[in-house]
């Protein structure tokens, strides 16, 4: 079977990154390492992207070159990654040699087929956007209606790309589900919206800068960079080695999952499979454009003194914890507001009084009536923990991550409710023989959890795994398990060993 290759944006390295920049790499973590699991070789890619003019303001502001600037900005993103325990397997900089020369030799084959031309223009050109404006999409303020400010016109000769002979290629393969290079977006009230513009007309786009020099300089006209964005779309391609391992080119591409959000879309949906198609590449099989976070209802900005990073995240909650919370605010593809109080809220009661107390309290009992040995069971399914957790596979492949989560609360809630109904502190004052039965129901019931948890809660999911006599890897349980295989948990005779407070309590103040 073919790998599965799954990107991220690359993150632009103008400033430090916040959560809203780590929620699409934590998505996408969660998938490869969903994807891992249940038997797919995955290639996760994400990285940095350098260019343009807003590193060269940031990089002036600090006093720094702008490689000296980016080269710190990667590598507190690369810490961003550490920090949330991300599993990719590659990392690419758009200003890897590579890099360069593969959008060099890109365009070099686009100029040479004459899919680009040069011509003088004169626009309103937004620095923040780093794109030119049409009258149309300012605010009544006549301003940028994202930035807030006035765009300066400009007026060069750049080189500029036919988009517009991809309009009606770009309509069929985006709507039409067997078309042989159909891209399919989601959620598809944002396929619908792209495919709406679509139709409403399309312009070629400028490519290059002839006013800014840090960017690739185009090996047909040296007075020109690259225009940012294009330079950055190419990453999906430079990083696989289109000009390199062409037997690991063959192997990854079309990616099968591209995560972008939704102000980026465009550039995914559209100027991306056009490129793409111009040079004579099928576009990736799939989008998905998830929602923006805001806070209070505004937008993350510094300005505003609102910016939470993944850092103070981590410190309160621990890493797992965050991971959980941060994909569980709003649905994917929607937007939501986060908040340290909603977070707070649903760490207490998802992960501190739900599956922190299942655990605690079934093997503190076990150690109090058992021993601390697994017991002789019933065997089989427990409590229909199985079935409850059923439809999760199908919601990962849709990437509704707050449904699974929703799916196993229901299940944790499930096994609580058990204990309660069955008061196990009565059972074993009678010393009822049933006891030992409900034990291994509980034991079997927490490890299902854990297994359906591991993509999300890699450590705690592991630490649940070994608490209840558990040897080896959690991961490497569920392969079995969601392969269909037999897996043996508990075993019988196995010590359990009690974890410490697995989530402790947050008094939010
Ligand atoms: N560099 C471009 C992507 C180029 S891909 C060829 C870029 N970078 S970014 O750093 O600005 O954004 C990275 C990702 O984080 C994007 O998907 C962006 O939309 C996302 N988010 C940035 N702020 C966000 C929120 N407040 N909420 C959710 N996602 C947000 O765009």
């Amino acid at each position: 079977m073919a790998k599965f290759y799954i990107t991220t944006p690359i993150y632009y390295a103008n400033d430090l990154p916040h959560i809203g920049h780590d929620y699409t790499t934590v998505a996408a973590d969660v998938l490869a390492r969903w994807y891992r699991m249940t038997g797919r070789e995955v290639f996760f890619l994400t990285g940095t992207d350098e260019h343009g003019a807003k590193i060269v303001q940031a990089a002036e502001k600090a006093g720094k070159k702008p490689k000296e600037f980016v080269d710190g900005i990667s590598a507190e993103f690369k810490n961003d990654l550490k920090l949330l325990d991300i599993t990719n397997d590659s990392f690419i900089r758009t200003t890897d040699p590579v890099h360069e020369k593969v959008v060099s030799e890109f365009f070099a084959k686009l100029h040479a087929d004459g899919k680009i031309y040069k011509k003088k223009y004169e626009g309103l050109y937004c620095v923040h956007c780093e794109k030119f404006l049409s009258p149309g999409d300012l605010n009544e303020d006549l301003c940028c209606p994202d930035h807030k400010v006035k765009p300066v016109t400009q007026s060069e000769e750049n080189w500029f790309f036919k988009l517009s002979e991809y309009q009606d290629r770009l309509v069929k393969l985006l709507s039409d589900e067997n078309d042989p290079g159909h891209l399919a977006v989601y959620p598809l009230e944002r396929r619908n919206e792209i495919i709406g513009k679509l139709k409403t007309g399309l312009q070629d786009i400028s490519i290059s800068r002839a006013s800014l020099k840090w960017g690739i300089p185009m090996p047909f006209d040296r007075e020109q960079v690259f225009y940012v964005w294009v330079d950055a779309l190419l990453n999906y391609i430079s990083a696989i080695g289109i000009f390199g391992d062409r037997k690991k080119f063959d192997e990854l591409w079309p990616a099968d999952l591209h995560l972008t959000a939704k102000d980026i879309l465009w550039f995914h949906a559209v100027i991306w499979p056009a490129m793409l198609l111009a040079y004579g590449l099928r576009p990736p099989k799939k989008l998905f454009s998830h929602g923006y976070f805001t806070i209070n209802g505004d937008k993350m900005s510094k300005t505003l003194g609102n910016v939470i990073r993944a850092k103070e995240l981590v410190g309160r909650f621990g890493v797992d914890a965050t991971r959980y919370l941060l994909l569980l605010q709003v649905p994917f593809g929607s937007d939501g507001d986060v908040s340290f109080q909603a977070m707070t809220e649903r760490y207490n009661t998802d992960l501190a009084n739900n599956l922190g107390n299942l655990v605690s309290r079934t093997l503190t009992m076990m150690e109090k009536y058992l021993g601390g040995i697994v017991p002789e069971g019933a065997g089989g399914t427990a409590f229909g923990m199985e079935e409850e957790l059923s439809p999760v596979p199908g919601m990962f492949d849709r990437l509704e991550f707050n449904r699974i989560a929703e799916q196993i609360q229901k299940a944790i809630d499930k096994a609580n409710r058990n204990i309660e109904s069955s008061a196990p502190w009565k059972m074993a004052k009678q010393n009822d023989p049933a006891l030992a039965g409900l034990f291994y129901g509980l034991l079997r019931s927490i490890g299902t959890i854990s297994i359906h948890l591991a993509p999300f809660m890699p450590g705690v999911s592991q630490k649940i795994w070994e608490s209840i006599g558990q040897a080896g890897n959690v991961t490497a349980a569920a392969s079995d398990y969601f392969a269909g295989k037999a897996v043996s948990y508990p075993v019988k005779g196995n010590k359990i060993s009690k974890p410490a407070i697995l989530f402790p309590r947050i008094q939010d103040k």
